[in-house]
């Protein structure tokens, strides 16, 4: 059995791409998710992968979800930060919901995570967290207050945590993908997609999954060991940091 890797929103879009190409690559591989039971028992029929339902946003059930899988696949030695949500709306219509939903899964939701493996990690000496931020962290994104605010902040983590890993082995790393194929891309309307987001990518086209997943097996890879505290932008050209 390969190491075990731990993939969050690890059973649609980006996710089950990343669950996907890691499992290709010999890891034992669990996929949390979070809400659509149809979708995760359609990705377990079709990869094997096994999938387990808990909410990032909820700490508790992070510990208790994280200590379900450690005790059915074993320690958790690659944990994918990729569950994320979109509440958009212009910050003069955005309600304190939206903007705490989205705080409490894209940000407080890595803490939740990577609490409840990291001392695992630091007694076994070994750990990849690779946290996927966006973009739109990157660059701000108008009518994403809240969500530009927390994949910056992941950004943050990513470059804090990195400093504490290293002396334990443990890399932590973003990728910060661009506008990808996706339901969450896709429910973005038709003529705010076509008109304004399309012709601000070079590549003239939608980013794929598997292109954001490969990133992925990289940075967790165990040759990987040098890279930490670093940012992979898979964004078709439309920034460059
Ligand atoms: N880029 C450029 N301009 C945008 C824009 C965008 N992403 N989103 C909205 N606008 C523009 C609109 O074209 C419009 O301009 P005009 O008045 O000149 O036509 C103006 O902003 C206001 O937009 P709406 O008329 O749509 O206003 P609304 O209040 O009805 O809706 C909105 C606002 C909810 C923000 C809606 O426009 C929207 O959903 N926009 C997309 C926002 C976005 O880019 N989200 C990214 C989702 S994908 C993602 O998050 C994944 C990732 O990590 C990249």
């Amino acid at each position: 059995m390969g190491r075990v890797a731990l993939v969050t929103g690890g059973s649609r879009g980006i996710g089950a791409a990343i669950s996907t190409a890691l499992k290709d690559a010999g890891y034992t591989v669990a996929a949390n998710y979070a809400g659509n039971d149809e979708k995760a028992r359609a990705f377990h029929e079709e990869t094997g992968i096994p999938v387990y339902k808990w909410d990032v946003s909820n700490y508790e059930a992070c510990g208790t979800g994280i200590a379900q899988v450690e005790s059915d696949l074993g320690p958790v030695d690659v944990l994918v930060n990729n569950a994320g949500i979109t509440r958009d709306a212009m910050f003069h219509k955005m309600t304190p919901q939206q903007w705490q939903e989205v705080i409490n899964t894209n940000l407080t939701g890595l803490f939740n995570m990577t609490h409840h493996v990291w001392s695992g990690m630091r007694e076994r000496s070994f750990g990849r967290v690779v946290n996927i931020s966006s973009i739109n962290g990157q660059k701000g994104q108008m009518g994403q207050a809240n969500y530009s605010a927390a994949k910056a902040g992941d950004l943050g983590f990513t470059k804090a945590l990195a400093q504490e890993g290293a002396a334990k082995n443990i890399t932590v790393n973003a990728i910060c993908p661009g506008y990808i194929a996706t339901e969450m891309v896709l429910a973005v309307p038709e003529n705010v997609l076509k008109e304004r987001i399309l012709p601000q990518i070079p590549v003239g086209r939608l980013g794929q999954p598997e292109e954001v997943a490969r990133c992925v097996v990289f940075l967790a890879s165990d040759e990987a060991g040098f890279v930490t505290g670093s940012t992979l932008s898979a964004n078709g050209g439309q920034l460059f940091v």
